[in-house]
């Protein structure tokens, strides 16, 4: 049977390994390895324990770092698992360090790679993400492509062969979790929140949260907003605001509630029954997209092209004291947008294993 390696090692991917390890399961043996990126318990066991993840093969035990060491150290112990496992191709998801690393440890050992969340773009070239995302995309040799646009992305920058329209794996996540009614309301119940009256906002990205000038604009803006607000705080971000003083400040915000980071259950059941999203998180403004919800992302600009061009989703920076917010403004990108991705990518991925 032919072998993958999967890395993971952040939030957003461990989340999409459940329907990767479901359609891989009889048909080639994966080995699932966690960089150690992530590695509190709200941040990474919590997705295994929800989604039923099995256990890893190898823990990196990687952590924090600066950019380039994070990268590195997680090269350096990819490499003796590659070496050791000899796997036939190398599946990375989305935009983190752990991809980057994941793709640079595979091409120089010279395994074949599969991206799944394969070119998508900002207009930002000095993003740790972007670089990611770029990087891997000239790396690999598959690329599982989540939107019309992505696939448009990659051809324009030359890339002919092995580029496929998959749709967006993070659907068939939600298919499989999506939280049931009773769920819902006790959890909101138990802190204290309304359907269809809060804001669910997160925000953690580096561009923001390692700002002083941004996490400033925010928190004044936070004190103007009319709605309750419920905030999942992001350790990068809970650092960052007691590092530059402004803890205090966001606390004492009387309808702002703040919380540990969340479960995946938490974060859909928080998104279906809210009035509407802030934030700067890639997923939950396709999730929110997903159950009629509206999000102002707290960037200048989104890879997800689709949501922004039919008015799900509105870019607003830090502004938010001079943004008009309508919540009900809101236009579907249409019922095939939301359509599971995870046969498609089990038949290219499988497809290329077996047809070298
Ligand atoms: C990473 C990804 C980002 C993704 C996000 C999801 C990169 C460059 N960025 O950012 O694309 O959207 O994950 O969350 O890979 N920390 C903890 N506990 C943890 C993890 C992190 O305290 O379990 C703190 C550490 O202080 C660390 C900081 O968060 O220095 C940032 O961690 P980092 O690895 O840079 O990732 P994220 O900011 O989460």
């Amino acid at each position: 049977m032919k072998k993958i390696a999967v890395v993971v090692g952040a939030r957003p991917q461990f989340i999409k390994l459940a329907p990767v390890v479901e359609i891989f399961s009889d048909k080639v043996k994966l080995v699932i390895i966690h960089t150690g990126q992530h590695y509190d318990f709200e941040m990474s066991d919590v997705f295994f324990h929800q989604l039923n993840l099995p256990q890893v093969d190898y823990h990196l035990g990687i952590g924090s770092d600066s950019q380039a060491a994070q990268v590195g150290r997680m090269m350096i112990e990819l490499e003796k698992v590659f070496v050791k496992e000899s796997p036939d191709m190398t599946a990375v998801i989305g935009d983190t360090n752990s991809t980057l690393a994941g793709a640079l440890a595979a091409a120089k050992n010279n395994i074949p790679l599969a991206h799944i969340e394969a070119g998508l773009r900002s207009n930002n070239n000095h993003l740790p993400e972007q670089i990611n995302r770029v990087v891997t995309d000239h790396l690999s040799n598959i690329f599982c492509c989540p939107t019309q646009s992505s696939v448009d992305h990659l051809k324009a920058e030359g890339i002919k062969n092995g580029i496929f329209l998959t749709g967006d794996i993070l659907y068939d996540v939600i298919d499989r979790i999506i939280p049931d009614d009773e769920f819902i309301d006790s959890f909101l119940a138990e802190n204290n929140l309304k359907p269809g009256d809060y804001i669910l906002f997160t925000v953690h990205r580096a561009e923001n949260a390692d700002s002083i000038d941004f996490l400033q604009a925010l928190v004044a803006g936070l004190e103007n907003l009319p709605w309750q607000i419920f905030l999942p705080l992001h350790p990068r971000t809970k650092g960052k605001l007691e590092e530059f003083g402004l803890m205090n400040r966001l606390s004492a915000i009387a309808n702002v509630r703040i919380s540990e980071p969340v479960g995946i259950i938490e974060s859909l059941a928080l998104t279906k029954s809210s009035l509407g999203v802030m934030t700067d998180s890639g997923g939950l403004q396709r999730e929110a997209a997903f159950f009629g919800k509206k999000s102002y992302i707290l960037r200048d600009e989104t890879e997800w092209l689709e949501l922004k061009r039919c008015g799900a989703v509105v870019c607003i920076k830090s502004d938010l004291r001079n943004t008009e917010f309508d919540w009900n403004s809101y236009s579907s990108p249409g019922s095939e947008y939301f359509q599971k991705a995870s046969q498609k990518i089990a038949d290219c991925i499988i497809n290329a294993l077996y047809m070298k």
